[in-house]
């Protein structure tokens, strides 16, 4: 959340920096801006709003420069104006910050008693004026920038440009990601490989509390205490970084229809033959498994399937209350965390807590060079490739898949399954792609109901057992995307409150294959239409031929084994949002005050 870019270039900067912003548009959009260094003298250019608006701002009102940094926004402190829109300039210092500084308070006061007036309400601004006093002290720009950075708490990624510098740019990451790209005397700075791929593929993943000195000729590390550390550089698979519609209307509408290549890319990574999944859990009593937003809801599901499947006690905590609620956790048991961008702030926060708490932390996750990947004692890899859309969907699927193949070899290793049990499992996971893919089927049903749904105030979601979770994401896409009041619950919770809301109004979304839930599942939905509830059943041939007789509209599903049917079903519940969503006319890749990075607590 917030996108930070950093170059020291060959060129004119300003145009390279829009585009690394672009790519990083999805960790925030509600302004941005850049400042370059030009003939010695620092300027910057900020609007408010998307990219779109700083680019156009460029186009009458340029600016010049090799040496530059950038910035794009998700509002903590102080709403989204020109005034609180990065970088932050304070005399001869500009600086862009990822992250909060938790003490800027303080901070600010004894500025304020210094005649150092913050014009702006945000944290960053503070840091910006704390290197301008160090400067008009008489410090050099590097010790300025070094010394106030020992200052700062809270989590942040910072990155420096200066007055008089054209060949200087300091970088400073705590609790927020920052990456060094190594050009051809070009250096750069980035929030990840992704914002840095059009210039390089070489990158340096900086560690906890460093902080970077950058020139054209390279780059100097140091340690939170001050020491020279020598960081690994990698290369990246540029190619692996791509970000583009591929002829979709939206990033969603392509990374739902990716589901079913990229969990057949996740199958032949970790079922090539037989299962393999570097975990053993024989000397585990029971797991926690820690995630926020959709992540959570997959280990919602999860939490069925290591029950049912391999009769492993699980608790499943949102990671934002997992560490205060002071958990009892011991070497018995295993955390697991579950994200896509493997850097949202308290899913971290509660990895950081863990550790050394539980027997083995494990991320499933799908950026592998994120920082949970890297902190953790197993990570493994979900294989969505790059998502862009902030609502995730192939990340989900993906995440589902891995914690049930992590469930299956649970089950295996704690004998709960045998060798042919587990082969038959296997069989039926293999024919996940093809389920996926008759799933997409429904896209056009879906969006024919849209103009409906889209009149709607309040959506309710109804699922059982597995799929409960699935009524929980499904509400969750559809209030992020179309602003539209949702709700999930479990169906048989019906009666003990939501019932009250319904009316001819409301539509009813029942996710409901046939299982053996299903009976009871119909008992619910009969309550609904008996209060003239609008139901929309969402079912397979054998569901809706029992059920769907008086229902407002219905959705066929392909038949399903139980087991898949949490993976199968979130294709209905994101085409439900996203052609809401598209119905609506709302922004569908980037929703209203939402960012898909969240990198503060
Ligand atoms: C944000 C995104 C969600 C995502 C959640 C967790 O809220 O908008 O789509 O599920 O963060 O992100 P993570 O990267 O940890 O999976």
């Amino acid at each position: 959340m917030c996108g930070i870019i950093g170059i020291l270039g060959k060129h004119e900067v300003a145009p390279q920096l829009v585009e690394a912003l672009r790519r990083l548009e999805y960790r925030g959009y509600d302004s941005a801006g850049i400042a370059t260094v030009n003939a010695g003298v620092l300027d910057r250019r900020r609007a408010v709003g998307k990219l779109v608006n700083l680019s156009d701002r460029l186009v009458h009102d340029p600016l010049a420069g090799k040496s530059g940094i950038g910035h794009t926004r998700w509002a903590t402190h102080g709403a989204a104006t020109e005034t609180n829109a990065h970088p932050h300039r304070a005399g001869k210092v500009a600086v862009v910050h990822n992250g909060i500084v938790e003490n800027f308070r303080p901070l600010r006061e004894e500025l304020e008693a210094d005649g150092y007036a913050p014009e702006g309400q945000t944290d960053t601004e503070v840091v910006a004026l704390l290197v301008a006093r160090e400067m008009d002290r008489g410090a050099a720009p590097r010790d300025a920038a070094l010394s106030v950075i020992d200052r700062l708490e809270g989590a942040f990624a910072l990155a420096f440009l200066f007055d008089g510098e054209e060949d200087l740019m300091i970088g400073a990451r705590k609790g927020s990601p920052l990456a060094v790209g190594h050009g051809e005397g070009e250096m750069f700075l980035g929030s990840d490989a992704i914002a840095l791929a059009p210039f390089t593929n070489r990158i340096t993943y900086l560690d906890e509390g460093d902080r970077v000195i950058l020139t054209r000729a390279g780059v100097e590390i140091l340690d939170a205490e001050g020491t020279r550390v020598p960081r690994a550089m990698a290369r990246i698979d540029v190619g692996a970084t791509q970000i583009d519609k591929g002829g979709f209307r939206h990033f969603m509408a392509k990374e739902i229809a990716q589901q079913p290549a990229v969990l057949a890319d996740a199958l032949a990574h970790y079922v090539p033959s037989d299962l393999n999944m570097p975990l053993d859990f024989r000397a585990v009593d029971r797991l926690t498994l820690v995630a926020c937003g959709t992540a959570h809801y997959a280990c919602h599901v999860a939490k069925y399937w290591f029950e049912q499947i391999a009769r492993l006690p699980v608790d499943i905590d949102i990671a934002s209350e997992f560490r205060y609620r002071d958990p009892v956790l011991t070497d018995r048991q295993w955390a697991v965390f579950v994200s896509q961008s493997g850097e949202t702030a308290d899913t971290l926060a509660a990895l950081r807590h863990a550790t050394g708490r539980v027997g083995k932390t494990v991320a499933v996750v799908n950026v592998a060079t994120s920082s949970m990947a890297r902190e953790v004692d197993v990570a493994l890899p979900i294989l969505a490739g790059v998502e862009v859309g902030v609502a995730s969907t192939k990340a989900f699927s993906c995440q589902l898949l891995v914690l049930l193949l992590m469930a299956l070899k649970a089950a295996h290793d704690r004998r709960v399954i045998d060798d042919a049990t587990l082969t038959a499992r296997l069989a039926e996971v293999r024919t996940l792609p093809g389920l996926m893919n008759q799933a997409m089927t429904v896209a056009d049903p879906i969006a024919a109901l849209s103009d409906d749904l889209a009149e709607a105030q309040d959506i309710l979601f109804l699922g059982r057992g597995p799929i409960y979770p699935l009524a929980l994401e499904g509400a969750l896409k559809l209030k992020e995307l179309s602003y539209i009041h949702a709700e999930g619950y479990p169906s048989g919770e019906l009666k003990h409150g939501p019932i009250a809301l319904i009316d001819s109004h409301v539509p009813v979304v029942v996710l409901a294959p046939r299982d053996a839930l299903f009976d009871k599942t119909v008992s619910n939905m009969q309550e609904v239409m008996a209060r003239h509830g609008r139901v929309l059943l969402i079912s397979d041939a054998q569901g809706l031929a029992e059920a769907g007789a008086g229902c407002w509209r219905t959705v066929r599903m392909p038949d399903v084994p139980d087991v898949l049917a949490p993976l199968v079903y979130a294709v209905p519940a994101q085409l439900l949002a996203y052609h809401t969503a598209v119905a609506k006319g709302t922004d569908v890749d980037q929703p209203r005050n939402l960012a898909k990075s969240v990198t503060v607590e």
